[in-house]
């Protein structure tokens, strides 16, 4: 006996094999939570230093806007260059050590090398200077005007391994963005 198939059979057998159509690929990579973070606070930093040139006063709220953002961090502050050492500037946290030669501490090697350095355990950084017993983690951005030094930017953590290399892209990107602002780069009088 030969199969009739209804209109309604064929219909429905046609949606069950009609091809899904292809998933437009994606034109940007998702963003995720740590990088929307760092978005917003490009956004929030870039609000708190409108209008004001001040370095310090820029520097204490670019401070306690990372100390209070980002999770799990225990100090947030400044190191600027002054002659041949570092010294302390505006900051979140515990009272810290004010003076730092170059090449000591992780703050000091940061400077001396001009590069960004993530330590995921402070205890095993050779000459690690320990202003915070609970500190054990640490990231160190070196801020520059062109090729000049003008200190870095240090922050702490309580727990082990809490920065990584979006937290360096972050804050690379913010100190950039502070720096430029405070050189009058960024027009902020509209
Ligand atoms: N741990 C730093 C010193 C500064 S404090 O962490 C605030 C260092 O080793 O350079």
């Amino acid at each position: 006996m030969t199969a009739v198939m209804t209109k309604q059979k064929r219909d429905t057998k046609r949606a069950r094999t009609k091809k899904k159509p292809a998933k437009k690929p994606a034109t940007r990579p998702k963003q995720n939570a740590k990088s929307k973070l760092y978005a917003s606070l490009v956004v929030q930093l870039l609000s708190l230093l409108k209008g004001e040139h001040d370095l310090v006063a820029n520097a204490a709220n670019f401070s306690a806007l990372l100390f209070n953002s980002l999770p799990n961090v225990n100090w947030a502050g400044f190191y600027f260059l002054r002659g041949e050492e570092l010294v302390l500037g505006p900051f979140q946290g515990n009272p810290a050590c004010v003076r730092i030669p170059m090449g000591s501490g992780v703050c000091g090697v940061a400077a001396e090398q001009c590069e960004t350095i993530i330590v995921p355990n402070v205890h095993e950084f050779p000459g690690h200077i320990a202003c915070d017993v609970a500190s054990n983690s640490e990231i160190v951005v070196p801020l520059f005007d062109g090729e000049r030094l003008l200190g870095v930017l240090d922050l702490d953590s309580q727990l082990i391994g809490r920065f990584d290399d979006q937290d360096a892209e972050g804050l690379n990107e913010l100190v950039t963005v502070f720096v430029a602002h405070e050189e009058g780069l960024i027009d902020d009088h509209g």
